[in-house]
């Protein structure tokens, strides 16, 4: 792949956007290496992958404006969905995703971290959805996930204006869990993909699913998505052994994803 590279470390994923020159904005191509990527991971070996940009100045710097900036209506609403699609595959992965934001975060690059799971960043991470200053919306998701996550009214402000924001605001206002200074970050990414690979993978799969397809529902279904979700651990080698090591007062030898 020319701008995605893609490193195991033990059951931790590496997935890395690299296309320095540019920032690391996304190009058609740079979605494309993104889609099958993802594609290639092998979920039964894999139990959580970091997502996360080359340099020491950029996560994602946007989608490319030159690409963009000689689309027609119709080839603007085809890269929308083509960077929709990959970034929704993101969300719905069925393992646990952590963006680990390593600098400028803007446009389409702040729309990729919110589509993964959880979001930590360096203390130089900027984070912004500049588009109305370009003459379009943000269009990888950012009208629909930044309200999810930080709420309508900060959503609203940040779009509109368009202004930027530093790391130690997007912490304050719930867009990213964590700062760290860069040379923290990438050890940090790993050691909490380490803690979530560590548990019990089918249950942190359904986990996962619960709380994203729960959310695109009312209470009274979601609670059932929940049931449905929880019974199915049960019967599983990892339930079994998950409960009998603590009956049994001894640590979990293994959990095996089965
Ligand atoms: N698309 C294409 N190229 C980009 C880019 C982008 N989004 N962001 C940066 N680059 C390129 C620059 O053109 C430049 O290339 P050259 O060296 O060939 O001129 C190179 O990356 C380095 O950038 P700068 O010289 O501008 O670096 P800087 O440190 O002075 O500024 C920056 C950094 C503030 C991030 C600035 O590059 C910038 O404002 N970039 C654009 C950010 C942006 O508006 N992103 C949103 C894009 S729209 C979008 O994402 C739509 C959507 O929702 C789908």
């Amino acid at each position: 792949m020319e701008f995605v590279t893609y490193e195991v470390e033990g059951q931790v994923g590496i997935i890395t956007i690299n296309r320095p020159k540019a920032l690391n904005a996304l190009n058609s191509t740079v979605l494309e290496e993104l889609d099958k990527t993802f594609d290639d991971v092998d979920i039964n070996e894999i139990r959580a992958l970091i997502l996360t940009g080359a340099g020491e100045k950029s996560f994602v710097a946007g989608a490319d404006i030159g690409e963009m900036s000689t689309l027609t209506k119709a080839e603007g609403e085809a890269f929308g969905k083509k960077g929709n699609d990959v970034f929704r595959k993101i969300e719905t992965f069925p393992i646990p995703v952590i963006a680990a934001i390593n600098g400028f975060a803007l446009g389409g690059g702040c729309e990729i971290s919110m589509s993964c799971d959880i979001r930590i960043c360096s203390d130089n991470a900027v984070f912004g959805q500049p588009e109305v200053g370009l003459g379009i919306t943000p269009g990888f998701g950012g009208t629909q996930r930044l309200a999810r996550i930080v709420g309508v009214g900060m959503a609203k402000q940040m779009i509109y204006s368009g202004r930027n924001i530093k790391a130690d605001e997007a912490y304050r206002i719930g867009l990213v869990n964590a700062v760290y200074t860069l040379e923290e970050l990438m050890p940090a990414a790993k050691k909490l993909a380490a803690g979530i690979a560590k548990n019990a993978p089918i249950a942190v799969r359904n986990c996962k699913k619960a709380i994203n397809d729960g959310l695109q529902t009312d209470m009274d279904e979601a609670i059932v998505i929940e049931e449905k979700l929880f019974g199915d651990c049960f019967e599983s080698y990892d339930q079994k052994e998950g409960m009998a090591a603590f009956l049994e007062k001894r640590k979990v030898e293994a959990f095996l994803n089965k």
